[in-house]
Parts: structure tokens; sequence; C-alpha cells
């Protein structure tokens, strides 16, 4: 006869060896934050979920439980270092007969731990303050913060009723009661506010106005800032007095999946005809789109838009960038070894204005993403290069959002 294993000591060892690991890659800096991820058992918030797997090709996910995959394992995979998924699509997952998953969007995860310890240190927490969450997910950030602030301190706030259930009852088995809000996040919880600390663990494409309204002047706010093309990054913004923020991107690569009210819309738009819109010669080919610092320029300075790559009737490759907001267009084919055409349409001229800003970027000799910072007022947010007299872009406006109160 096997004896069963011992899930809270095999657990136990996982934390401290995660935790060391995390230390050691200099993620987790204080001994408070890592107390907490060496008490914190993530496991229980991720009792069942799908792990990416290292194959090329299609993004494939395999369903891991300790019914498919033995306690131990399980245990183990819990404990690494990876983000796991819990929900695809926004649909919970059938769990009676789990099968691998391609092609679909995971919509609810526990992040990274890296990347989670990375924020909650880069959040500047002090005893006795308290803290917005958004996007609760599987709830082990929330209990993390649980841990290190006390559950009294700590409001999370998660859009999907199934995933916030989750999280609730792993929250209960661990002893923590924070205050847990189903609803939209980008609202934010005014009758909670006001807050010393907002974090958001889902990407938003500005910084809604219900996160400055609700933290204190001297508080911080942090989030990752994208649009529909990529991610920007981490900014951590220090909350001044009239709505007004300001601070830095802290870093320029966490991907966070984007806050559900602002997915892009299913429908890329119309793609222009083939001889719609003017053509001209330029040397920035479509590569440019999805390399990172000029990745980056190109989401700054077309906010609204979206590009794919499809070949022409006649076979030619076409990149296609489209705007969501009006028709504006360019389409990039290829000329020679160094030159494209662009054919653009519409009110912006869309290519004009990525070329400016990447002419900007490489006059200032390609910064880092943490060479930008953003400045948000009641009437505006823009992302600024060097300082907040620098050259600027604004990211998309609340109507631009959807119209949404945030
Ligand atoms: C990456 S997961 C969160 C990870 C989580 N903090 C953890 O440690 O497990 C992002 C979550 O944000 C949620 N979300 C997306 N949009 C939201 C919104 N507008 N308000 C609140 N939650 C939102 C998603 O449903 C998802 O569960």
């Amino acid at each position: 006869m096997t004896a069963e294993p011992d899930i809270d000591s095999i657990a136990a060892d996982l934390r401290y060896q995660l935790a060391a690991r995390l230390t050691d890659a200099g993620h987790l800096r204080s001994p408070q934050w890592r107390a907490a991820v060496e008490a914190v058992p993530r496991h229980e918030f991720v009792r069942r979920f799908y792990r990416e797997t290292d194959a090329p090709g299609l993004t494939t996910w395999t369903p891991v439980t300790p019914e498919l995959s033995g306690v131990k394992e399980w245990l183990r995979q819990a404990y690494t270092d990876e983000t796991l998924i819990t929900q695809f699509d926004g649909r919970e997952i059938d769990w009676t007969d789990p099968q691998p998953i391609s092609g679909a969007h995971p919509t609810s995860s526990s992040t990274l731990p890296a990347l989670v310890v990375d924020m909650l240190e880069e959040l500047q927490v002090h005893d006795g303050m308290n803290v917005m969450e958004i996007g609760t997910g599987t709830g082990y950030s929330t209990a993390l913060m649980c841990r290190r602030l006390g559950a009294g301190q700590v409001t999370s706030i998660e859009t999907d009723p199934d995933v916030a259930d989750r999280a609730r009852d792993a929250l209960d088995r661990c002893g923590y009661a924070p205050r847990l809000i189903i609803g939209d996040g980008l609202t934010g919880d005014p009758e909670g506010a006001p807050y010393d600390r907002t974090i958001a663990t889902c990407g938003v494409r500005r910084i809604p106005r219900s996160w400055v309204r609700q933290t204190r002047p001297g508080g911080i706010v942090l989030a990752t800032l994208r649009g529909w093309m990529r991610s920007l990054g981490l900014v951590r913004l220090a909350i001044g007095h009239d709505e007004r923020a300001e601070g830095r991107f802290v870093s320029g690569d966490p991907s966070f999946m984007i806050a559900r009210q602002q997915d892009a819309p299913e429908s890329l738009g119309m793609i222009p005809a083939p001889d719609d819109g003017a053509s001209r010669s330029t040397p920035y080919g479509p590569e440019l789109l999805i390399q990172p610092g000029s990745g980056f320029m190109a989401q700054l300075a077309m906010s609204a838009a979206r590009f794919f790559s499809m070949p022409a009737d006649d076979g030619t490759p076409c990149t296609y960038v489209l705007n969501t907001t009006d028709d504006s267009f360019a389409v990039l084919t290829p000329k020679s070894d160094d030159e494209w055409n662009v054919r653009q349409g519409g009110p912006v001229a869309l290519w004009d204005v990525f070329e400016n800003a990447l002419d900007i970027w490489r006059a200032a000799d390609s910064p880092m993403p943490t060479e930008f910072g953003i400045t948000v007022t009641a009437e505006d947010q823009r992302v600024w290069l060097g300082s907040p007299d620098g050259p600027s872009w604004s990211l998309p406006t609340r109507a631009e959002t959807g119209g949404h109160p945030a």
C-alpha cells in the first residue's frame, strides 16, 4: 500500500523553494513579501488549471489536476514560476473530461509569481495601508496582500462572477476574508474609498478616472497600460490633487489580459479596396510593429489601431493597419529588400504618424519604456518621453474606450 502524499508539508517545501528562487532572481526584495509567499498556499488557488505546452506552432494548453497528473506533480506545477490559466474565452472549463486546448483566448489566470511579487514590491505598501485590487482572478495575489496587510485592509474586484466565487472559496479555505466585489473594476469602489494603493492585474487602455479619484493624494496607482496591438508596460502613478496623477513606466514587459470591457471589437472592420488611398515608398516595414522598442512606439502613436497580415488575391504579402475609431488605414506591401510600399487612406495618415513617432524615438537613442512617463489630468492622459514637457502622445479618450465611465 502506498502512503498518501502529505500535501501540506510538500506544499510548504515548494513554497519555500519558490520564495528562495524569487529572492535570488531579485523579484522578492523585502522580508514581508517573502514571508507572504512562504505562507500563502498557491495550490489552494489553482486546484485545476491549464498550462502552456512548449511546442512549436499553435499555442496549446494542457490540463493539470491532482487526478490527471498525480498529487505531487500537480503541486510541483502549482509552485512553478508560471502563469496558470483557469478560464478561456470567458467560459467556465468543463472539468469532467478536460482536453488540451488550442486557439483559445485566456481570460483568467494565476499570474506568473515573479510578476505578482514585482508588482507588490513596486506598490510600496506600509503597515496599516488599505489596498484596492482590480482583477481578483484566482485570489492568489489577494491572499498575499491579506497576509501582508491584514484582510480588513484589502478590497478586490472581479468582473466574472464564476471566477470571483472560486476566489472567494479559496480565500475562505486559507482563512482570509477580504472585501470581495463582483463588478466592473474600472468603476472602482466608491464605498471603500479613499485607498492608499490601487493595483490592477488586468490591462487598461487608459487609467480609469475612478482609480485616480478613489486613491488618496500621495497614494499610488499601479497598472499595466496596453492597447490592441500590444502592452505598453507597467506604470506607477503618484496621485496628486484635482484628479492629477503622474508617474513613470517601471517596466515595459508585463502583458496582462486586457480589462474585459475594453477588449477589441470582434470585427476587424472594413478591409480597404485595392485602389483605396494614396501610395508612397517607405523604409519602415511591418516588422517594426512587433519589435520591442518600435512596437511600443507603434502602440503609442496609433493608439486605436490593430494590424494583421494576409496575402492579397495575387499572393502579395500585405500587412493591414486599421483604425477602430475611423476609416483610417495603412497597407504595407514589400517593394525591394529594404523598401516598402505604404498605401494610406482615411482621416489619419497612420503610417505618417507612426514614422514621426519613430523618428523622435530614434533621435533620442531608442530609449527603453522606462524612459517614458505619463501625466493624467481630468481632461487628458499623455505618455511623454523624458519629462512631462518632452514629446508626448495621447492615450485613447474616454469616448474611444467605449464611452465607459472610467
Ligand atoms: C490575470 S487575471 C488576475 C490574476 C490574479 N490577480 C491572481 O493572482 O490570480 C485578470 C483578471 O482580471 C479580471 N478582469 C478583467 N476585466 C476586469 C474588470 N473590468 N474588473 C475586474 N476584473 C476584471 C479577469 O476576469 C481576470 O480574472
